[in-house]
C-alpha cells in the first residue's frame, strides 16, 4: 500500500473516531490543509504517527481540547480587508436604515475582531441600538477570547490603518484604552453582542437574520460541507438579507447560487433575492 494511501487511512480514522467519541466533525473539511495541520499536532504531541495521536486523543479530553485549537486556523485581524467593509458602510448601511430592527450573524467570528470592527462601524453610523449581533463560533476557547475584547496592542497601528480605509469616522484609539502590552476595547461594543458556540458541521438555524457574515471558513470545507453551510445562510436570511465571504469565497457553483445577486462585483458581498 503507498505511503500516502495509508496516511488518508489513518486521517480518517482519526476524524472518525473523534467524531463518534466526542460530536466534533473535521469529516468535510479540505483534505491539504487538515493534513499539514493533523502532522502539526502530532510533532507538537510528541508523536510520530496519526494512529499514536488517535490513542492519545481518544483518551485524553485535554489533547483534544489541543487538537481543536491546532486543528481550526484562527487567524483574523480587525476591518481584514478594509475594502469589504468600506463597501458594507456604503452600500449595506443604507439599506439596513430601512429596518426598524437589525439581526447580524457573524459565523466562524474566532477571537472577535471582525465582531468588534462592525459594532464600531454601526455605532459611528447611528445603527447599533437597532442592531443585535450573534458571534458563533465551534471553538469555545476563542469565542471567551472574543468576549474580553482585549487584543494585542502591537497590531493597533496595521488595524488604525485598516479602519481608515474602511471609511472609518473618528480617531481608532477612542475605542480602546492601552494597558502594557494590551488594547481593551470599550465594553459599550458588546452592548447588542451575543457569544455563543455554533458548529457549520451539524447545527441547525435558530433566529432569522438581515445580514450573515461568513468570512474566510468555508475555504476549508470541501464541496459537500459548503453547500450544508449555504442551505444554512439562505434558511437563515430574510428575503433581500446581505450575505458576506471571505475574499477567497464565493457562492457561484453553489446550489443556492440562483437565489442570490451580487451587490456589488468583486466584494463578495450577496443579497438574497429568490
Ligand atoms: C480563519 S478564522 C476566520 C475569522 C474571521 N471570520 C475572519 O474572517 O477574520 C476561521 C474560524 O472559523 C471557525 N470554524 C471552523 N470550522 C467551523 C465550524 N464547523 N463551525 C463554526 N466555526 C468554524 C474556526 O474556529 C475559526 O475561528
Amino acid at each position: 500500500m503507498a505511503k500516502n494511501d495509508l496516511e488518508e487511512i489513518e486521517i480518517q480514522l482519526l476524524l472518525e473516531g473523534i467524531y463518534r467519541h466526542y460530536g466534533f466533525d473535521f469529516r468535510d473539511y479540505a483534505l491539504a490543509s487538515l493534513r499539514r495541520r493533523v502532522w502539526n499536532s502530532v510533532r507538537a504531541e510528541g508523536l510520530s504517527t496519526i494512529s499514536a495521536l488517535q490513542d492519545r486523543i481518544l483518551h485524553d479530553r485535554a489533547a483534544l481540547e489541543r487538537f481543536l485549537l491546532g486543528v481550526s486556523v484562527n487567524v483574523t485581524a480587525m476591518y481584514r480587508d478594509p475594502s469589504f467593509y468600506l463597501t458594507f458602510r456604503r452600500r449595506v448601511v443604507p439599506i439596513l436604515r430601512t429596518y426598524p430592527f437589525i439581526r447580524i450573524w457573524h459565523v466562524g467570528c474566532s477571537t472577535g475582531e471582525e465582531v468588534y470592527s462592525m459594532a464600531i462601524l454601526l455605532q459611528e453610523e447611528n445603527l447599533y441600538s437597532r442592531c443585535r449581533i450573534y458571534a458563533t463560533d465551534m471553538n469555545e476557547e476563542v469565542l471567551h477570547q472574543a468576549q474580553q475584547g482585549i487584543f494585542p496592542l502591537n497590531r493597533m497601528r496595521e488595524y488604525t490603518s485598516n479602519y481608515l480605509r474602511a471609511g472609518g469616522l473618528r480617531s481608532f484609539s477612542e475605542y480602546y484604552t492601552a494597558a502594557y502590552e494590551s488594547a481593551i476595547f470599550s465594553a459599550s461594543l458588546r452592548d447588542h453582542v451575543v457569544f455563543s458556540q455554533h458548529n457549520l458541521t451539524m447545527d441547525g438555524p435558530f433566529n432569522e437574520f438581515h445580514v450573515i457574515l461568513c468570512r474566510n471558513v468555508l475555504i476549508y470545507f470541501n464541496r459537500a460541507l459548503q453547500e450544508r453551510a449555504h442551505s444554512l445562510f439562505y434558511d437563515s436570511l430574510v428575503m433581500f438579507g446581505l450575505l458576506g465571504l471571505g475574499q477567497q469565497e464565493t457562492i457561484a457553483f453553489n446550489t443556492h447560487e440562483h437565489h442570490y445577486e451580487e451587490l456589488v462585483r468583486g466584494e463578495r458581498l450577496y443579497r438574497r433575492i429568490a
